[in-house]
């Protein structure tokens, strides 16, 4: 699929591609972080937890999927420059940003596929009740799973949460742009958005 350009050549917007993903990812991470609220902070009927926690790996597993899709696209396909205004240091905050939102993306399926793999309940993963899923080698054959299941645990809670400050501050940031500074980068990560040369930024 051929890179949006504008005018002047510079790339105007995401592909749609990367944007599709984007929504999609950003929709399932809420979900997640949703669940998981409920599943460890509410006191439901023990079935229905059970089931929740199922839904819960199978969606995680599902996103870890497109999230290596989406860093494998951005590999190949470069994102549309920051508006030229923009003050330096609020475009490398952008960029560390950027980063540690693709490094949460892989650190919280990675580690919840593996906090499963160890669990000592051994309860396997079946995505959506249907395609079994695999345990991650090695950690399932520890003679000790104690220990190794409780740090996991303890990472992907606080993980979660570390995640979920910096989604809040990114979403903040967006809204920014959309309507105070009435800049190009909302628009940027919207399909059907008309969008000028990032030389006309505003
Ligand atoms: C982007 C992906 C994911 C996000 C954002 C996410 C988020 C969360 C959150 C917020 C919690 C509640 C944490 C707490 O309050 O302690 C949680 C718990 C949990 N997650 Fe995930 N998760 C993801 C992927 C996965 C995957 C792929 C698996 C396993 C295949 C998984 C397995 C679990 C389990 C078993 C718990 C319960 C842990 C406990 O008993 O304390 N998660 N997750
Ligand atoms: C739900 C509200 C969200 C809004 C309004 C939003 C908005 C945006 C916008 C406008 C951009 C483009 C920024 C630019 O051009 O520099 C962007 C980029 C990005 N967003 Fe979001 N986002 C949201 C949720 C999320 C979530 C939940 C995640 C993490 C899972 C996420 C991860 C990213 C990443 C990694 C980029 C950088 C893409 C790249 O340059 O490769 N976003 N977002």
């Amino acid at each position: 699929m051929p890179t949006p350009t504008g005018p002047a050549g510079g790339i105007t917007r995401y592909t749609l591609v990367a944007i599709v993903l984007h929504w999609l990812i950003a929709l399932g991470v809420l979900a997640l972080i949703g669940m998981g609220l409920v599943m460890d902070h509410r006191h439901l009927d023990p079935m229905r937890v059970f089931q929740l926690y199922q839904e819960h790996k199978s969606i995680g597993i599902t996103v870890m999927f497109l999230i290596f899709l989406r860093i494998g696209w951005r590999l190949a396909h470069p994102a549309p420059a920051l508006p030229q205004d923009m003050p330096p240091l609020e475009k490398k905050a952008a960029h560390l940003a950027h980063a540690a939102l693709y490094g949460f993306q892989l650190l919280l399926p990675l580690s919840g596929w593996a906090m499963v793999s160890v669990s000592v309940l051994g309860i396997p993963t079946v995505l959506f009740g249907t395609i079994p899923w695999p345990d991650m080698p090695i950690l399932s054959t520890l003679s000790n799973k104690e220990p190794v299941e409780a740090a996991l645990k303890q990472l992907h809670h606080w993980a979660s949460w570390v995640f979920l400050a910096v989604i809040i501050l990114h979403v903040a940031a967006a809204l920014r742009h959309r309507f105070v500074l009435h800049d190009q980068v909302f628009r940027q990560m919207l399909p059907f958005a008309r969008t000028s040369s990032p030389h006309h930024q505003k």
